[in-house]
C-alpha cells in the first residue's frame, strides 16, 4: 500500500518517514494536510482517544470523511471507558507499580477523562463508551458504523500464551472471538474498540 501518515509529533513523523512506501507529514487529524477524496482507507489510530473534546473528535472524523473517496473505509481505534480501571486491577493483581490511584481509576471509570497519568506510560486521553463512538461517527456523516471488540476478556487470562501456542486451542479461541467480536453486550468489555464505516457514495 501507498501510505500517508499524519502525526503532530515531529520525532514520530521522522521515524515514519524512514519506512518504505510511507509519506510522513507533520499535522493534526482535525485539519489534515491532504486533498479531498484522495484515499481508499483512512485510519485514526490515536486521535480519537487523545482529543478530549467531543467537538474536536467529530472534527477529526469529518476530516477523515473529507479525504476518503466515496465508498472508502474509515476505521478508528478508541479506548473503552473500563480500560483504566481494569488495568488498575491487573497491575494490582500482578503487584506492579500503579501509575494511577484506585480513587482516580474509579473517577475515570465514571467520567472518562484520563489525566494526571504517568507520562512515561501514557498521557491525557478520553475513554469512550462504544455507543458514544458510534454517535460521533454519525455526527460526522457516517451513521451506523460496525464495531469490533479487539481486546476482549480473554486478553486478561494469564494462561493465554499456552492457548495461542497450541494450534487447536488457538483456532477454538479465534472462532469464538469471531462470534462475539461485535456482540453489543460485550463491546465495552474490551480495552480497545475498532469502529469502521464506509463513506457514503
Ligand atoms: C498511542 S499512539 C498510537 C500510535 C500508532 N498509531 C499505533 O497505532 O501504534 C497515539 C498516536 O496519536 C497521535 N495523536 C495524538 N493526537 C493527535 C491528533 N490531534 N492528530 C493526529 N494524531 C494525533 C500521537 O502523536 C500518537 O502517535
Amino acid at each position: 500500500h501507498k501510505v500517508t501518515l499524519v502525526d503532530p509529533v515531529a520525532s514520530q513523523v521522522a521515524v515514519a518517514a524512514e519506512l518504505p512506501g510511507v509519506e510522513a507529514k507533520l499535522g493534526d487529524a482535525r485539519a489534515l494536510p491532504c486533498e479531498d477524496a484522495s484515499f481508499d482507507a483512512v485510519l485514526l489510530m490515536g486521535p480519537l482517544y487523545h482529543l478530549t473534546e467531543r467537538e474536536h473528535r467529530v472534527r477529526a472524523l469529518r476530516e477523515a470523511r473529507r479525504v476518503a473517496r466515496p465508498g472508502a473505509v474509515v476505521a478508528a481505534v478508541t479506548i473503552n471507558r473500563t480500560a483504566g480501571w481494569s488495568d488498575w486491577l491487573l497491575w494490582n493483581a500482578e503487584g506492579t507499580v500503579h501509575s494511577i490511584s484506585a480513587a482516580e481509576s474509579l473517577r475515570v471509570l465514571r467520567e472518562g477523562d484520563l489525566r494526571f497519568f504517568d507520562h512515561d506510560i501514557f498521557t491525557t486521553a478520553y475513554l469512550h463508551h462504544p455507543g458514544d463512538v458510534a454517535e460521533e461517527f454519525a455526527a460526522a456523516g457516517m451513521a451506523g458504523p460496525a464495531q469490533y471488540a479487539v481486546q476482549g476478556f480473554p486478553g486478561y487470562m494469564p494462561e493465554l500464551r499456552a492457548i495461542i501456542d497450541d494450534e487447536e486451542a488457538r483456532e477454538h479461541l479465534l472462532e469464538g472471538l469471531r462470534v462475539i467480536e461485535s456482540e453489543p453486550s460485550l463491546l465495552g468489555a474490551s480495552n480497545h474498540l475498532l469502529t469502521v464505516a464506509r463513506v457514503p457514495s
